[in-house]
């Protein structure tokens, strides 16, 4: 069964933050001090969310990604990923990390039934990722890409946001990357979401001139798992991808087929948006699932055609950790 929202897109995509908390604090998503933790109560149990994926899949969810925050922060995620892994018609079950943790955990996430995950990574230079992450270390990165690999989480995909003077002259580095390893990496536009800045936007196609540039033309390819909205392109003979995902400079919103859950249990029609739509309260008052699944076609059917991020909006609201990037 498909839910459609209001504006004929089918919505088969589950996104959940499983907490706001993080080990890094990059900087486009918190200050250097991090931002007020939501208390745990207000967070929203494992069986929770488990029980909002399984409504979910009844009513055509097929997807899910775990996010945060970072999600391997929160205590247990693995028992999380084996019960949502045993929900009938959930087929594609991935997780958004930054990787510091992965090494420690790809191959237990692996044995619980998460089939891939996408690692944010914005540097391939040690000093400019402390500088950029605040806390972290390059290394355990790369340690978690590999074991990210070796545990069979394929295809490992590398997030990549574009921040002009910050990390745009390393963009022919990480096409490089591409040519001898399973490397497939996805430059994003930075988005005005929270404390992001503008000032340092890059548009994805100058990202895509400066790799031509240095390797001749793109050839398109396509992915595995590639549902979203990215386009995928590989130097000729590379063994790894490169994809764009224009958020800023060119809408998909046409193709939005997403729902977001907060980590502290609100629906969020679009990440661009700050309307959202209370389901915490609902679950922990003995609501029926036939109720909960009117709650979450309230959340469809509240989904915008698009944002207009293009005319100069800015999101003003809460940070990617606070919803889920
Ligand atoms: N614009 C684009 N991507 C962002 N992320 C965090 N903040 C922003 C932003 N303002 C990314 C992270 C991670 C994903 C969850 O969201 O780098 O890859
Ligand atoms: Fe943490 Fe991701 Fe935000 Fe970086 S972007 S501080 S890794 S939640």
């Amino acid at each position: 069964m498909a839910c459609l929202d209001s504006f004929n897109r089918s919505i088969s995509y589950l996104r959940v933050s499983v907490t706001d908390r993080c080990n890094l604090r990059c900087v486009y998503c918190m200050p250097p001090e991090g931002v007020p933790w939501v208390p745990h109560e207000n967070i929203l149990r494992y069986e929770e969310i488990v029980r909002v994926v399984r409504v979910g899949a009844e009513m055509g969810i097929t997807k899910v990604r775990l996010t945060g925050g970072e999600p391997l922060v929160r205590a247990g995620i693995a028992s999380l990923v084996a019960m949502i892994a045993a929900i009938p018609g959930v087929d594609d079950l991935a997780m958004t990390t930054n990787g510091i943790l992965l090494a420690q955990y790809a191959d237990e996430l692996a044995k619980a039934g998460l089939h891939r995950v996408n690692v944010s990574l914005d540097t391939l230079r040690p000093e400019r990722f402390r500088a950029i992450t605040r806390l972290g270390s390059l290394e355990d990165v790369e340690r978690g890409l590999v074991a990210a690999r070796a545990a069979g989480l394929e295809p490992v995909k590398v997030n990549t946001v574009l921040m002009r003077g910050v990390n745009d002259d390393e963009v022919v580095d990480f096409a490089r990357r591409t040519l001898q390893e399973p490397f497939h990496v996805r430059f994003i536009e930075e988005m005005p979401v929270g404390i992001a800045a503008a000032t340092r936007f890059l548009p994805v196609a100058e990202a895509r001139e400066r790799i031509e540039a240095a390797f001749g033309p793109l050839e398109a390819a396509h992915h595995r798992m590639g549902n979203g909205p990215a386009s995928y392109y590989r130097i000729p003979g590379a063994r790894g991808t490169i994809g764009f995902i224009s958020a800023v400079s060119e809408h998909f919103c046409h193709q939005c087929n997403r729902l977001r859950l907060t980590a502290d249990g609100r629906l969020r029609p679009c990440l661009l948006s700050d309307a959202e739509i209370p389901l915490r309260e609902a679950l922990r008052s003995g609501v029926s699932d036939e109720e909960l699944k009117q709650i979450i076609l309230a959340a469809v059917a509240a989904k915008p055609d698009g944002h207009h991020l293009g005319e100069g909006v800015a999101v003003s609201g809460r940070g990617m950790s606070q919803i889920g990037g």
